[in-house]
């Protein structure tokens, strides 16, 4: 698998070890971390856009799988510098997937986003929803599944892209996401350094004016990696190409994040209430259906549980 020793490859990583699977991590160490990857898993320090190490990789070690994680993944960032986006999301995944078919890989499983939706205005996002991604990154998301939905139609090759929508919690704290860029870890930094949670924008269109999403434990988001590989592998014939939404199918507001957030950690939640984030979508829940149909994968973890254990990984931050 690609990119195992971040924030959500690592989770994936101990998951498939759990079931019993060989795993192999290629990552360039660039936001990763050695010490994430754990020993019965091998380690494989290289680019994914470096066309000889994945040959090698996928080669050395008879890769029969493909969980495809490796991503730069910041909205903001991918606005300012779409080339490193187009470079690590598309141009890299071709390069995967070029080498994968030529060594006979059977399946593939690919990481996107619900950023590929963009703002739709509906109040379940299903598979079938328009994709209008407001972004480069989300736009590099969408061109990795259509590279793979074509290359799958055109090979043997089978798989699953699966987007994620908002991805929280930890399995350990030395797990929990180092980086500090979504809601509950912003809100932790604020608490923390003794400044009050800020709310961006308080004015939508939402029961309490707060943009609403659809929060999903890490820890389920490995699972169905692991359920998505499983049916592969039992199911030559089926699909070539498909797409599922990784969610709880249920949304929490900021509001109500930060509530919960004010419980677990006994801090005093009153927000500042800033101007409104250029781009935020009011409302983005996933429809997730199809994904339970298929896979019989739905989640496990409450928003409370993914609260909890990012802050045990926030309070073990070094
Ligand atoms: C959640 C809500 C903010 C911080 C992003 C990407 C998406 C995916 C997940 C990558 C929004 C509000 C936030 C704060 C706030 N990324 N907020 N105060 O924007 O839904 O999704 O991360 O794969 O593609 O777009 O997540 O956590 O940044 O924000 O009020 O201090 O919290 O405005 O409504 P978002 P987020």
């Amino acid at each position: 698998m690609t990119g195992g020793a971040g924030y959500i490859g690592a989770h994936v990583v101990r998951t498939l070890l759990d079931g019993g699977d060989d795993v192999v991590v290629l990552d360039d160490l660039s936001t990763g971390r050695a010490d994430r990857v754990p020993q019965a898993a091998t380690l494989v320090k290289g680019d994914i856009g470096d066309r000889d190490v994945v040959r090698r990789t996928v080669r050395e070690f008879a890769v029969a799988g493909i969980v495809h994680i490796a991503a730069k993944k910041q909205v903001g960032e991918s606005v300012e510098q779409p080339m490193l986006y187009y470079r690590d999301n598309v141009v890299a995944t071709q390069v995967l997937l070029d080498e994968a078919v030529a060594a006979g890989v059977g399946s593939f499983v690919f990481s996107s986003s619900a950023a590929t939706y963009g703002m739709p205005d509906v109040d379940l996002v299903d598979e079938d929803t328009p994709t209008r991604p407001l972004s480069p990154y989300g736009t590099t998301k969408l061109v990795g599944e259509w590279m793979s939905r074509d290359v799958a139609e055109a090979t043997g090759l089978r798989v699953l892209a699966l987007r994620y929508f908002n991805v929280a919690g930890a399995a350990t704290p030395e797990l929990s996401d180092p980086a500090t860029l979504n809601l509950i870890p912003l809100v932790f930094r604020e608490l923390t350094s003794g400044s009050r949670p800020k709310v961006f924008g308080a004015d939508y269109p939402t029961p309490d004016g707060t943009c609403v999403r659809d929060y999903i434990d890490v820890r389920d988001v490995a699972e169905v990696h692991a359920a998505g590989l499983r049916q592969l592998a039992a199911d030559p014939d089926g699909p070539r190409f498909r797409v599922y939404n990784i969610g709880r199918g249920e949304g929490s507001s900021v509001l109500e994040v930060l509530d919960v957030i004010g419980a677990v950690t006994g801090f005093d939640m009153t927000p500042e209430i800033v101007g409104r984030r250029p781009g935020d979508p009011a409302r983005i829940v996933g429809g997730v259906e199809r994904v339970k149909r298929d896979l019989g994968w739905s989640a496990r973890y409450e928003l409370r549980e993914m609260v909890e254990s990012a802050w045990a990984g926030w309070q073990q931050r070094g």
